[in-house]
């Protein structure tokens, strides 16, 4: 079955038990059918049982955790303006800003019908609008773990309530760079708790790991382990390194890509591509740590909106984030972990749409491409770059359209309330994920 046959052909949202104040809010975001993810998930999650869930990039992650956490919560719905009557119940870290926006974002569409507050603390701007959030009371944080820190630290926020705690991207939350604070946190939170662990990617180690915080944990796969959406089309360009700036401009021009998304390693090569698109005459943005996280929101909002028609990003937009109906991905360079291969490529392909994933391979990666080939259990095809086409280009997003594979019906972008979030311009910097 084919990943968006499998989105239409299963049983309905209601059929699930879901609260008829979930189901409207779902019936206002067209979602029409749960997502394999989403049938297996929610009635685990309900069963108050602890998960670690795998399931490829686009695939509705995000509502598979977020909405049983939602109905649990129902009953703690309420109106009162004291603080007292919301403590903090369910706690969604993520690793990084955007990322953390963006369930938050997910979360508000989802509960718009019901009496639970949500908000989202993360690094790179002001404390003070968080901190009057979380003292006013909120039943759903979504946090990036080092503002978190902060705040506990501050103690504006306590955590003493935590019924629920959801790790996204966990593999990346457990890893080496995020352990730490990961370990800090789990200090703070109460033993007796439902714990959630979502990724399109998990390796033994973690796994192993993940065992010893998890209560008698459920494994939920579905399909085979560390893939992207099937809907995503991966190809391989071989190209000299001194050559991959044509190269990009050409896969751009010759496919007629009304947007795509590139990665780089590094903060120095995003901006140096950044700056030589520019050049060429192509509206670039570039996002990177190193960014005020003013100018992040920016340039992925701005790219959202189809302002920019390239983004040129670092690592730090490979995971979870969803670019409704982005046609392409391209790695300029390829990524030191096959991992972040695999969520890289998942930014398009989402939610039943067709997407391409191109890579422009120099002959010192060879190493990478093999590494990555062996990760995901097959080779990828490699093909010479595309011809540039004699008249123009058919507009791309019609182009898009054509290919496009029915996906669930009736989808709709959720209403975007990252405009609110926009901070002003901080001096703070590069301290992911502060
Ligand atoms: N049942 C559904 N019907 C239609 N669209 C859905 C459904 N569930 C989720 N979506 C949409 O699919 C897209 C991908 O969802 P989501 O971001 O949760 O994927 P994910 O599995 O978390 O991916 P990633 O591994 O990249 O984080 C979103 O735009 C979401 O709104
Ligand atoms: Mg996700």
């Amino acid at each position: 079955m084919t990943e968006s046959s499998a989105l239409e052909a299963a049983t309905t949202f209601a059929e699930l038990d879901l609260a008829p104040e979930i189901l409207l809010a779902l019936e206002d975001l067209g979602y029409r059918a749960p997502t394999p993810i989403q049938k297996q998930a929610i009635p685990l999650v309900l069963a108050g049982r602890d998960l670690l869930a795998q399931a490829q990039t686009g695939t509705g992650k995000t509502a598979a955790f977020a909405l049983p956490l939602l109905q649990r919560m129902k009953s703690y719905a309420n109106t009162s303006t004291s603080p007292a009557r919301h403590p903090v119940r369910a706690l969604v870290l993520a690793p990084t800003r955007e990322l953390a926006i963006q369930v938050y974002e997910s979360v508000v569409g989802y509960s718009k019908y019901l009496s639970l507050r949500s908000t989202v603390v993360y690094g790179g701007v002001g404390m003070d609008t968080q901190e009057a959030q979380l003292r006013a009371g909120v039943e759903v944080l979504v946090a990036t773990p080092g503002r978190l820190l902060d705040h506990a630290g501050n103690r504006t926020l306590a955590l003493s309530q935590v019924q629920y705690l959801v790790l996204d991207e966990a593999d990346r939350m457990l890893d080496m760079g995020f352990l730490p604070d990961l370990k800090r946190i789990l200090n703070l939170l109460p033993r007796e708790r439902q714990t959630l662990l979502f990724s399109a990617t998990f390796d033994d180690p973690i796994t192993r790991l993940a065992q010893s915080f998890l209560k008698d944990p459920l494994k939920v796969e579905v399909a085979r382990r560390n893939t992207a959406a099937e809907t995503v089309e991966q190809l391989v360009h071989r190209v000299k390194e001194d050559e991959k700036t044509e190269a990009l401009v050409r896969v751009v021009k010759a496919r007629g890509l009304a947007q795509a998304l590139v990665f780089t390693r590094t903060k120095i090569s995003a901006d140096r591509l950044g700056r030589q698109l520019l050049k060429r005459g192509l509206r670039a943005s570039v996002i990177h740590g190193d960014k005020a996280q003013s100018e992040r929101l920016q340039a992925l909002e701005g790219f959202k909106q189809g302002q920019a028609q390239l983004l040129v990003a670092t690592d730090i937009a490979a995971r979870g984030l969803d670019i409704v109906e982005l046609p392409c991905v391209i790695n300029y360079e390829l990524p030191y972990s096959p991992e972040d291969y695999v969520h890289r490529i998942g930014r398009t392909g989402r939610a039943g749409a067709e997407g391409v994933a191109v890579s422009l391979v120099a002959p010192d990666e060879e190493k990478l491409l093999a590494g990555i080939e062996h990760f995901i259990h097959r080779s990828l095809a490699v093909t010479p770059l595309p011809e540039l086409p004699g008249p123009p280009a058919a507009p791309a997003r019609a182009a898009a359209e054509a290919r496009r594979i029915p996906g669930p019906p009736g989808r709709r972008r959720a209403q975007p309330v990252c405009a609110l979030l926009l901070p002003p311009a901080s001096p703070q910097g590069p301290n992911e994920p502060r």
